[in-house]
């Protein structure tokens, strides 16, 4: 991901409720622990998805995965993931954590089909609307 390609990630997540601002993405950008990649039609000039993370010494931590309206249901959700399973593998990465909307069955069913199992729940973790969060964990 490059501070170029924020404009078409602000579009891309227009119809999420995890949608970040514009401060937001930059900042992760500069983080030092981070890892951000997205997945570009080069062809059609289109960000078709993204996906931000951080590396803790053994442990990473997907912040955020977004595939563009348009391209969902066709594996590139799966894909990008799988490629930054084994992106963190590679760095040494032993356990990967991630939260999400206790409602968002397509994620779910996504991060269960990769292997990730629930490992918790967090009360009221999330606002507008307000929602438990699930917390899922992949050991690599
Ligand atoms: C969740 C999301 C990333 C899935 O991306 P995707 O590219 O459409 O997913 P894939 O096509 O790779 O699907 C992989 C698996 O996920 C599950 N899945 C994906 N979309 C689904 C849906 N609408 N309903 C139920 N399960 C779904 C299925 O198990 C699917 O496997 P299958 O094709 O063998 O049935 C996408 O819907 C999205 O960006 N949603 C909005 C943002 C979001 O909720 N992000 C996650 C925050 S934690």
């Amino acid at each position: 991901m490059r501070l170029e390609d924020i404009p078409a990630i602000l579009e891309l997540e227009a119809d999420t409720f995890s949608a970040w601002s514009r401060e937001h993405l930059e900042d992760e950008l500069q983080q030092q622990t981070g890892f951000q990649f997205v997945v570009r039609n080069e062809a059609a000039e289109m960000i078709q998805a993204v996906l931000c993370g951080r590396i803790m010494t053994d442990e990473a931590e997907i912040l955020k995965l977004s595939v563009a309206e348009k391209a969902r249901k066709k594996g590139m959700g799966y894909h990008l993931l799988d490629f930054v399973l084994n992106y963190c593998s590679a760095k040494g990465v032993k356990k990967c954590f991630l939260e999400l909307r206790a409602s968002n069955t397509a994620a779910r069913n996504l991060y269960e089909k990769r292997g990730f199992f629930r490992v918790a729940s967090r009360k009221d973790y999330y606002e507008e609307p307000v929602e438990d969060a699930t917390v899922m964990q992949l050991e690599l």
